[in-house]
């Protein structure tokens, strides 16, 4: 939930006249809102306007917010049958909409700036179809991993199949890197991390043209930083609980790192952001490469002039 607009006047007023499905699903309105930040600041890089939740979509399991918060998929993934209905083949062409709006952000940034397509991991993809939408336990999710092996195998086979088809079509729109979202990755056992998530990312990797710049967040994974940076990922991205420079240390210097302030710090004061932006950044003074972003999503309640003082004590930072 990268929830990019909320904070933002500007988006709220085109979410006044558009849902956010809609806007999703209109090339104009997901360039615009894309495009929206880097007007205001001087960003390096944009991401793509889009959802994790348009691949499940695809393979014909749609989703809605609900009123409380939250996401509810159409129906809850339980039967073998909904399982062998689920169809990955063509998702490029039932997915052109991202493809249309990648192709439309690159050419308004004319190469001055990165322009970053995405999509969530297997297994963040699957507990959103196992559970029938958010959760807070992931109970069915993990059953199915521990009981039905074979059930859980078919579901992540036919996700990473669509992801590879997914990612190489953004490729082929602009997409300078793309970012993988294993959002969930952290509430699974460290053990079983390999089986439930890892091996399906690094399978989606090797299938991308070699050497092309992916993006791994994996939140709440700190003790499989070390594997993750075998996947073949140029960078992987590092939430706020852990210290980066830590962090650093214990990853290849071929691989990048990605982070990692607090997102929370962008409801507080320029102050505090400026104190703690710094204080980061001191933390990877002469490591090699760090791109500088927040831990996780920005808040709907972050106030612009934090995210003015973040950008401003990173660009001006020697
Ligand atoms: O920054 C951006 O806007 C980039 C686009 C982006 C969105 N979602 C837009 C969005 C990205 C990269 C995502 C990823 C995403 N979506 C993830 C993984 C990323 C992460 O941060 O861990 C997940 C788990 C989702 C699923 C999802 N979408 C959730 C759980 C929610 C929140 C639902 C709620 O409770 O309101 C969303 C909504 C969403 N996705 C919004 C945006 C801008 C907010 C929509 C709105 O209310 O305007």
């Amino acid at each position: 939930m990268r929830q990019a607009g909320r904070y933002l006047p500007e988006y709220r007023a085109l979410k006044a006249t558009s849902s956010f499905l809609e806007m999703v699903r209109t090339p104009e309105l997901a360039a615009e809102v894309t495009l929206q930040p880097l007007r205001r600041f001087a960003l390096d890089a944009a991401i793509i306007f889009s959802d994790i939740l348009v691949i499940p979509e695809a393979l014909g399991q749609g989703y809605k917010f609900r009123e409380a918060g939250g996401i509810a998929m159409d129906y809850r993934l339980e039967s073998r049958n909904q399982l062998e209905r689920l169809d990955p083949a063509g998702v490029q062409y039932r997915l052109a909409y991202v493809g249309q709006a990648l192709e439309r952000v690159k050419a308004a940034l004319k190469g001055e700036q990165a322009l970053l397509g995405f999509g969530g991991s297997p297994w963040t993809l699957g507990t959103y179809m196992l559970e029938g939408g958010s959760a807070d336990e992931f109970e069915r999710s993990k059953a199915v991993f521990y009981s039905d092996r074979d059930f859980f195998n078919r579901l992540m086979e036919k996700l990473t199949a669509a992801l590879i088809e997914y990612f190489l079509m953004q490729i082929r729109a602009g997409a300078d890197a793309i970012q993988i979202f294993d959002s969930w990755g952290g509430i699974v056992a460290g053990q079983d991390y390999e089986a439930a998530s890892l091996r399906w990312i690094r399978e989606i990797i090797r299938a991308l043209p070699q050497g092309f710049p992916v993006i791994l967040y994996a939140k709440g994974t700190p003790s499989q930083l070390t594997d993750q940076a075998f996947t073949g990922a140029s960078v992987l991205g590092v939430d706020w609980t852990v210290d980066l420079g830590v962090v650093r240390r214990l990853v290849p210097g071929n691989v990048a790192l990605q982070g990692n302030l607090d997102p929370v710090l962008m409801n507080t004061t320029p102050e505090i952001v400026r104190h703690e932006t710094n204080r980061l950044l001191e933390t990877m003074r002469g490591a090699r490469g760090h791109i500088f972003n927040l831990g996780h999503g920005i808040m709907p309640q972050a106030k612009i002039e934090c995210v003015e003082a973040l950008v401003q004590a990173v660009t001006t930072w020697r």
